[in-house]
């Protein structure tokens, strides 16, 4: 058997990624107004949002909320309800929700200083461990490598890792991978240049490998399975539920209530509802529903009803399939069942305040 012509074993270089992002990261990075800040509060606001929407769609919420809410404490004390309101539009709510709650307890149990490291964050309810690794990073330079999405890829991509990133294992595999490239005294700066490297280079699909600078030594590229990686298992199917809202109104008010405690919409307003295996529901099936809240309809007027044309609206695990059935009321709904289903009037000016689901603000808003 030959052996090998070299008796030392060639020197590791875990600095070929940090090199090529760093140099990389100054001539293309985005403009963003959270990489101009330390303040651990905005880091913050910003990773929560970006964890929820694209960039070009957080950033006005990024500047709404910090104008509307400068400081933590400002955030702690607003009622939910606006805060909500502020949220509205970017969907998952119960995301806003622990943001709120994140928010109180940095002020009662941290006196209202986030806290400056990985460990320190990690102990703050809702923040995960991406999260923790932004901001202890961004604003406190830990040598600490986040990992979200496009971290996945591109190290999948470069590595040739063939791991489920969706499986929850695979995390130890690529942070693992991800902190021994990190350059601990350019910690901030690589996070955000891989991440943007993801972001506008290596991208999910037709990543720009041609004018690449890694494209030497990245595995994908060498061995044409860019488009292979990284593996990701399907998501189960989506079921559809069918959403059947009454619109009751008397005179000029509508009826609403609050979504219970426990639902991805929790806080948040919609009218009656009927769920049904059907996406239809027959007028008097309505009228049936109506009249098991104690409405009255005003006949005249129902036999004007139409079904309203369906919504789809689609949440990580289901579709929703709403319909709108409009009815006018001859009398305002009855106390008990005001008490018993928490359905209020609202004029149109009340409800404009209100938070709601996005699907409740199109219909409104009458773009069905
Ligand atoms: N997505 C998540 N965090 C981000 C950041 N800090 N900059 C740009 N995009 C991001
Ligand atoms: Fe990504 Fe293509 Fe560059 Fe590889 S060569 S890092 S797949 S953009």
């Amino acid at each position: 058997m030959l052996k090998t012509a070299s008796t030392t074993a060639p020197v590791p270089s875990n600095t070929f990624l940090a090199s090529a992002l760093l140099n990389w990261y100054p001539r293309h990075q985005r403009d963003l107004p959270w990489r101009h800040t330390r303040d651990p509060y905005a880091i913050w606001l910003s990773e929560v949002i970006l964890q929820q929407t694209r960039v070009a769609q957080g950033l006005p919420y990024y500047l709404d909320f910090l104008a509307s809410y400068p400081t933590v404490q400002d955030l702690a004390a607003a009622p939910e309800q606006e805060v909500l309101r502020h949220w509205q539009g970017l969907g998952y709510y119960s995301r806003a929700r622990n943001m709120h709650h994140t928010a109180q307890q940095v002020v009662t149990d941290f006196g209202s200083v986030f806290p400056s490291t990985y460990a320190g964050l990690r102990q703050l309810k809702g923040v995960g461990p991406y999260t923790a690794a932004a901001i202890a990073s961004f604003a406190f330079d830990e040598a600490v490598a986040v990992l979200d999405g496009n971290v996945f890829r591109v190290l999948a991509r470069i590595f040739g890792l063939h791991s489920d990133i969706a499986a929850p294992s695979s995390r130890r595999e690529f942070q693992a991978l991800a902190d021994l490239h990190l350059p601990p005294a350019n910690a901030a700066e690589f996070n955000q240049a891989i991440m943007e490297f993801g972001a506008l280079q290596c991208t999910p699909a037709k990543p720009d490998c041609l004018f690449c600078p890694l494209q030497s030594q990245c595995w994908a590229f060498q061995h044409g399975q860019v488009a292979l990686l990284p593996v990701k298992s399907k998501a189960k199917v989506a079921r559809t539920r069918y959403f059947h809202y009454l619109v009751l109104r008397h005179g000029e008010q509508l009826y609403l209530k609050a979504r219970p405690a426990g639902d991805i919409w929790q806080g948040l307003y919609d009218f009656a509802l009927a769920e049904t295996d059907s996406a239809e529901l027959p007028a008097a099936e309505v009228l049936r529903h109506v009249e098991a809240l104690g409405g009255q309809p005003d006949t005249r007027r129902v036999a004007e009803d139409r079904p309203a044309p369906a919504l789809r609206h689609v949440l990580s695990h289901q579709k929703l399939e709403a319909r709108f059935h409009a009815v006018e009321l001859a009398a305002a709904l009855p106390a008990a069942t005001l008490r018993d289903t928490g359905l209020q009037a609202y004029s149109a000016a009340e409800i404009e305040a209100l938070p709601k689901p996005v699907l409740i603000s199109k219909y409104l808003a009458g773009n069905e």
